[in-house]
């Protein structure tokens, strides 16, 4: 039998270190959740009594609305402190601010920061569970796994040996990092796909080699690879994290899916975006609404994964 051990540490803080077994039993858990949002099943109540805080300093719509209404349909309640509207915007650190929520005795803390290895500081100074919902340009593990059921849906069954193209601003994508650790675990192979400035070389050993994953290899050259791949994530251009440097005038032309770029994929070959989407930039809005689209059954799905993770931490956490 198969066990768990991604919940060791208390903590959700990346994909890195999550081995194939630990990603598939979380998928599963979390299609076991999926008649629960389609109410063919009574809500849970494993969290019944717990109280889990959202601490978002950063936006945020799809992430924090689906673990609220991930941790309302287990039976928790929530409490949401939105940076915007916190002593944060007075200069308080987030390890202040976390240690203060965790004094008020919540059950669970989920953290969406700025910094790097922001989650990873505050469970340091936490006694309760501490769930990464995105920290700079580190990971966002959620994410990574509603991606990964969403396309163990389309397919039917394994991702080994398909090839699954990552698109866009990746060196400032937490959504790209925690993919590549989740692909290649299932033993995917990845091709990056960006411009020379939004998609450094060394991506291409993000990976260590060797460890029996999936392959990961770079291109510059998204026409190049369009025949030849299994799924399309595209990823969001982070305006708010370069300025817009680095991103060529022609950015839209070279790497934009539009329909007739989509014309070109295979047949059945899906379309996936973490969302925000910019309409007319990376996607077209015609290919986001398109039969090709995935992305609203990824955000179906971030509620069953979030599902998953709060009952594996905090049901477990006595
Ligand atoms: N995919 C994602 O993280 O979206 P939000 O920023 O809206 O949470």
């Amino acid at each position: 039998m198969t066990t768990a051990t991604w919940t060791s540490s208390g903590h959700l803080l990346g994909l890195e270190g999550l081995t194939r077994d630990d990603l598939l039993l979380l998928l599963d858990e979390a299609e076991a959740c999926l008649p629960v949002l389609r109410g063919d099943m009574p809500a849970r109540t494993d969290l019944a009594g717990r109280v889990v805080a959202n601490l978002f300093l950063e936006n945020s719509t799809r992430t924090r609305v689906s673990f609220s209404v991930a941790a309302r349909r287990l039976g928790a309640q929530v409490v949401d402190l939105l940076g915007s509207s916190s002593s944060a915007s007075k200069g308080e650190s987030l390890v202040d601010t976390a240690t203060n929520i965790a004094a008020m005795g919540v059950d669970g803390i989920v953290v969406r920061c700025g910094a790097s290895g922001g989650a990873a500081l505050v469970s340091e100074h936490v006694d309760v569970p501490v769930i990464n919902a995105g920290d700079g340009r580190h990971e966002h593990p959620t994410q990574g796994l509603l991606d990964l059921m969403t396309l163990r849906q389309h397919f039917g069954g394994t991702l080994e040996g398909r090839t699954i193209a990552i698109v866009g601003d990746i060196a400032s994508s937490r959504v790209a990092r925690s993919n590549l650790w989740s692909l290649t675990a299932v033993g995917a192979d990845v091709v990056l796909v960006g411009p020379e400035s939004l998609l450094p070389a060394d991506f291409g050993s993000f990976i260590p080699s060797g460890s029996g994953r999936g392959s990961v290899t770079i291109s510059h050259d998204l026409d190049a690879v369009l025949d030849s791949v299994d799924a399309m994530m595209m990823l969001r251009i982070q305006f708010e994290r370069h300025d817009g440097d680095g991103i060529p005038d022609d950015y839209r032309q070279r790497f934009g899916l539009d329909a007739a770029r989509a014309a070109r994929l295979g047949a059945g070959v899906p379309v996936l975006h973490p969302g925000p989407i910019n309409r007319g930039l990376e996607l077209s809005a015609e290919v986001a609404d398109g039969p090709r689209s995935l992305v609203l059954r990824q955000v179906t799905n971030g509620v069953a994964v979030r599902m998953a993770v709060l009952a594996g931490l905090l049901a477990s956490d006595g």
